[in-house]
C-alpha cells in the first residue's frame, strides 16, 4: 500500500513539474520593444518603406517572421499572417535592421482569435535573414 502510494506521489509530482515547465515555457516575451523604429543619430539613415503592400520581398519577409515566431512557443498560441502594412529599415553592422508592422490573427488554443499587428524585428545580412524580436498587439 505504502509503495503504490509513492508511486503515485511520485508520478503526480513529475506531473506537476512538466505542467509547470510548460505553463512556464509558453510565456511571450514580458519587456514589449517600442512600435516605432529608433530615431537615427543622424537621421538619414532610416528608411520608411514605400508601397509595402505591393513589395514581394517585404510581404514575403513578414511571412517569414510569422513562421518563426510560430515555431518558438507555439503550444499556446498561432500567429496567421495577412499582409505586412509597415516597414520601417536602418543599417545596423553589415546589414540592415527590420522593423515590420504585420496585420495577422493571434488565435489561442481556447479557440480566442484577435486581429492586431505582430511588431517584428528582423536582422537581414547578404540575404540572411533573423527573426531578433517580436511581439503581438491586438487592435
Ligand atoms: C519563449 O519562452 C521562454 C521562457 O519564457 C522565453 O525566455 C523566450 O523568450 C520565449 N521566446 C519567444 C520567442 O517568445
Ligand atoms: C508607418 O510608419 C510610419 C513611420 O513610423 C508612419 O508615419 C505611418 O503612419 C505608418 N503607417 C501605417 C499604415 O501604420
Ligand atoms: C487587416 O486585415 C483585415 C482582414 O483582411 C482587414 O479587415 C483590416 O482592415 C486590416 N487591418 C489593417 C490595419 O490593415
Amino acid at each position: 500500500m505504502a509503495f503504490t502510494h509513492s508511486i503515485l506521489l511520485l508520478f503526480s509530482m513529475v506531473a506537476l513539474f512538466y505542467l509547470i515547465s510548460i505553463t512556464t515555457a509558453q510565456v511571450e516575451p514580458t519587456t514589449a520593444p517600442p512600435t516605432a523604429a529608433p530615431t537615427s543619430r543622424n537621421g538619414d539613415d532610416m528608411e520608411v518603406i514605400k508601397d509595402v503592400k505591393n513589395n514581394r520581398d517585404i510581404q514575403e519577409l513578414g511571412m517569414f517572421a510569422i513562421d518563426k515566431a510560430n515555431l518558438r512557443n507555439s503550444s499556446w498560441w498561432s500567429i496567421s499572417f495577412i499582409e505586412v502594412i509597415n516597414a520601417t529599415r536602418w543599417h545596423k553592422m553589415k546589414g540592415f535592421r527590420y522593423l515590420l508592422d504585420i496585420n495577422s490573427t493571434k488565435k489561442s488554443k481556447l479557440e480566442v482569435q484577435v486581429i492586431g499587428s505582430t511588431f517584428a524585428y528582423l536582422y537581414v545580412d547578404s540575404g540572411e535573414r533573423t527573426l531578433q524580436t517580436w511581439f503581438f498587439k491586438a487592435a
